[in-house]
């Protein structure tokens, strides 16, 4: 049975999941201390995720991941409906920041965010080595942002204003599952 749990107490003994969503331990240090740590189990530990408070409406998704070989079984958006439904009654809008990588944009569009701004060269300046995601070396930050309290589908302007603010971010070329 899926069960996830508040971990308030050695979060580091999850390091190696946290590790696969961002790779570089001194910047996982500067968000776990103050972050709500969240992990689900399914018999076993599967996935683990991160929540900071930015503001009295905002909240940040700073670190989700599932172990490589559970990954596609739906534990991911497990757990991002679990902090949605969660987090609905502090804030009203959850960000998460990720690199250009496509696979992982359509991830969090798929799990109800929506391309929100982009960061200039976040991971060239905060990170001591050049990273790369299937191939693409991350530059820049893209911010996606979730409407906790007002989870409706968007309605066809807004699905126009998005396409073309995705199209501006996301090279057409680029490949997207939608
Ligand atoms: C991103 C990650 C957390 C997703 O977790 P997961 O448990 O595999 O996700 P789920 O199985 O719940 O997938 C949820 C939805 O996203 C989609 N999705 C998941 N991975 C995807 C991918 N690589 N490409 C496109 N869509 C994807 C799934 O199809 C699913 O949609 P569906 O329910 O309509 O089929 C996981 O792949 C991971 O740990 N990656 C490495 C760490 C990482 O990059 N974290 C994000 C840092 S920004």
């Amino acid at each position: 049975m899926v069960k996830i749990e508040k971990i308030i107490e050695n979060k580091k003994q999850f390091l190696d999941l946290l590790l696969l969503a961002d790779e570089q331990e001194n910047m996982i240090d500067k968000y776990l201390t103050e972050g709500d740590l969240f992990a689900l189990y399914d018999d076993d530990l599967k996935s683990v995720c991160v929540v900071v408070p930015i503001n009295s409406e905002t909240c940040e998704l700073k670190n989700i991941a599932t172990y490589e070989r559970y990954q596609g079984k739906g534990y991911g958006r497990k757990l991002i409906n679990f902090i949605s439904n969660l987090y609905k009654y502090e804030y009203k809008t959850m960000l998460v920041g990720t690199g250009e990588t496509p696979s992982i944009l359509s991830f969090y569009e798929n799990c109800g965010f929506e391309i929100s701004h982009r960061l200039k060269n976040f991971f060239t300046d905060n990170y001591d080595h050049p990273m790369f995601e299937d191939g693409i070396q991350l530059i820049d930050m893209i911010y996606l942002k979730k409407d906790l309290q007002n989870n409706r589908n968007l309605s066809q302007t807004g699905k126009t204003k998005q396409k073309k603010l995705r199209d501006s971010i996301i090279p057409k070329d680029s490949k997207i599952t939608e």
